[in-house]
């Protein structure tokens, strides 16, 4: 707070006040791409121990900004952090993703919302410690899954390319599935609200799975649950940006983005960016949406596709982010190469400033 206006850049762009800088960070920008990530993993058996282990979580999200120019910290942790405190099983095997107990409507009476913060308090250890050691002028960002995308891993119990168990069980017991997402909408409530108050400045909420629904299913399962989650931490949190991440385009990204009263709505890959940019309210930030492969790839197919998306959002309250995770393969003077090419457009001529100004 005591950090001047125009100092803060995603926080300043995000809450719409006038920006130094256009902010860059990237999703899971701590991971398995560097080498200091994968280090202290071995180091520390698991990644939950990572995840619940206050000091070394700390470490890892603050990798990232010793080696990179970035805006934002995001908390080292997961979305199924969640499902785990109201007490799912949850185990991560080596190679392979998340491992949880399905689900099915007779464990819903045992989800244990009262129970969930005191399970979850190395989470909030871990942002206090980030929070105090955080460089100013660095945004930092909590997280949660939305509603839709965690019960997909909890009815499935794993990844998935379709996530069929979970949309069967919306439709054919839609009532069981309403009683879960409704448990899971207060749980991010709490589950945010608990970040917020150790530290964090803003907060995204990540609906990965919304693009395997129809459009009378997202009404329900991703649009309402985002509204009721935005709408609760702005009572209790007035002031507190969110940002809203449902992995989807077209109509649907339309009605989200009218209907969830975010502040910024990240891009997927899939998205135009220039339809995005025309389509859009210009109140709300937009976010992303480089393609995690053009990162990977690097050279001239990484600047072309980091220039496609500065020329789209000129004039718009832009955040330069990916349009969906970091790849473990993506090699790190790529990274480098995508921030400097953003920085030397906006030290540039009219075009980049405008856009950093607005
Ligand atoms: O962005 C960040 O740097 C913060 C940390 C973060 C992680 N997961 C760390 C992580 C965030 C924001 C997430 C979000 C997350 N987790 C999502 C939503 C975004 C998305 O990617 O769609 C989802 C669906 C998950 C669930 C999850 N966690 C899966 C499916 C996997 C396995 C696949 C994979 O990428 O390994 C994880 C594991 C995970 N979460 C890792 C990390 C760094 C890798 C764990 C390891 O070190 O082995």
């Amino acid at each position: 707070m005591d950090i001047p206006v125009g100092n803060r850049p995603l926080l300043d762009q995000l809450t719409g006040r006038p920006v130094s800088r256009r902010p860059i960070w990237l999703m899971r920008q701590a991971g398995r791409y560097l080498p200091e990530y994968r280090d202290l993993r071995a180091r520390a058996g698991g990644f939950l121990d990572l995840c619940y282990t206050p000091e070394q979580a700390v470490e890892v999200t603050l990798q990232p900004l010793r080696r990179f120019d970035l805006d934002a910290a995001i908390l080292f942790s997961d979305i199924l952090v969640v499902p785990h405190g109201l007490g799912r099983d949850l185990r991560f095997e080596a190679g392979e993703g998340p491992r949880l107990e399905p689900i099915v409507p007779g464990d819903l009476p045992a989800l244990d919302l009262a129970g969930m913060t005191a399970r979850l308090a190395p989470v909030y250890e871990a942002v206090a410690g980030i929070r105090a050691r955080l460089p100013a002028g660095i945004t930092f960002v909590g997280f949660a899954g939305s509603p839709w995308t965690v019960a997909c891993y909890m009815v499935e119990g794993r990844g998935s390319k379709d996530f069929a168990a979970a949309r069967t069980m919306a439709q054919a017991d839609s009532e069981s599935f309403a009683h879960l997402v409704a448990i899971l909408v207060e749980a991010t409530v709490e589950h945010l609200s608990a970040q917020i108050e150790a530290g964090v400045d803003c907060v995204q909420l990540f609906d990965s799975w919304a693009g395997v629904l129809s459009p009378d299913q997202v009404r329900r399962w991703v649009i309402a649950p985002n509204a009721a989650i935005v709408r609760a931490l702005r009572q209790r949190h007035p002031g507190v940006p969110v940002i809203g991440f449902p992995r989807m385009d077209g109509a649907s990204l339309l009605a989200y983005a009218e209907e969830v009263p975010v502040s910024a709505l990240g891009l997927d890959t899939a998205v135009d960016p220039q339809w995005a940019a025309a389509q859009l309210s210009g109140t709300l930030a937009l976010q992303g949406n480089l393609d995690p492969t053009a990162l990977i790839a690097g050279g001239p197919a990484l600047d072309q596709a980091v220039d496609t998306i500065l020329a789209a959002m000129a004039g718009r309250r832009h955040v330069m982010n990916l349009g969906h995770g970091i790849a473990q393969t993506t090699p790190v003077e790529h990274v480098e190469r995508l921030i400097a090419r953003v920085r030397h457009h906006d030290r540039g001529d009219g075009a980049g400033r405008d856009a950093t100004t607005r």
